[in-house]
């Protein structure tokens, strides 16, 4: 059976991937298994280049098919930000709620209407002896003033999803999942791999 690593020291997202892979004639693996295969920094500007350089070092590193992800929020009024730096936007140390209060700080008096925003999801697949793929999807919403909910992660409690009329935070799991960007791209990895197995 072909086998595939994650690109990610992230235990939740193993999980959330490996449910979502279920049933592919896949083993799949972790940096856990490859205790030598290091990941490298996050440094590039854009999640697709983020997901790229992750799963190709993996890849690299291991001889095997790698998968990485990288995800974020942008937000309109602020030209983009916090972008790739979304999990360190308060600072190194600081937690999703530091970064969720800078985020209200920032568009502290700016009107509803102009504090659009999406979820932006990359997803590539480094497959030794043949390429790179990338899946990318993204969820548009707003930025409210205050929190809403308490399910979810990081921005959850402060981006409105219209459709939805409610926050991510609100929404159960499996309907954020529907129409996140994340959840979205999952699918499409599905897909893809699907094809790539065939
Ligand atoms: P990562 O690159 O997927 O680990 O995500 C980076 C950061 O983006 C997270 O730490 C969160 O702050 C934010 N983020 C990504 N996806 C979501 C989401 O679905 N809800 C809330 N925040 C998210």
């Amino acid at each position: 059976m072909k086998k595939i690593i994650l690109a990610t020291g992230n235990r939740h997202k193993v999980s959330e991937i490996k449910a979502l892979l279920k049933g592919l004639p896949l083993k799949i693996l972790t940096l856990e298994d490859y205790p030598g295969a290091v990941m490298p920094e996050e440094d590039r500007p854009t999640f697709s280049g983020n997901a790229v350089k992750k799963a190709e070092a993996v890849a690299r590193a291991t001889g095997e098919m790698a998968l990485a992800d990288d995800s974020g929020l942008e937000v309109d009024f602020l030209d983009g930000r916090p972008g790739v730096l979304s999990a360190r936007y308060a600072g190194e140390d600081q937690d999703h709620e530091a970064n969720n209060c800078l985020l209200l700080k920032e568009l502290l008096n700016v009107p509803q209407k102009e504090r659009t925003a999406s979820f932006r999801c990359a997803i590539a697949v480094a497959v030794p002896g043949d390429q790179t793929y990338l899946v990318e999807e993204s969820c548009t919403g707003s930025i409210l003033q205050s929190r809403r909910g308490e399910g979810g992660f990081g921005y959850d409690p402060l981006f409105y999803y219209e459709p939805a009329g409610a926050t991510f935070a609100e929404m159960p799991a499996e309907e954020k999942n529907m129409v996140s960007h994340r959840g979205k791209a999952l699918r499409r990895t599905r897909e893809l791999l699907e094809r790539l197995l065939t």
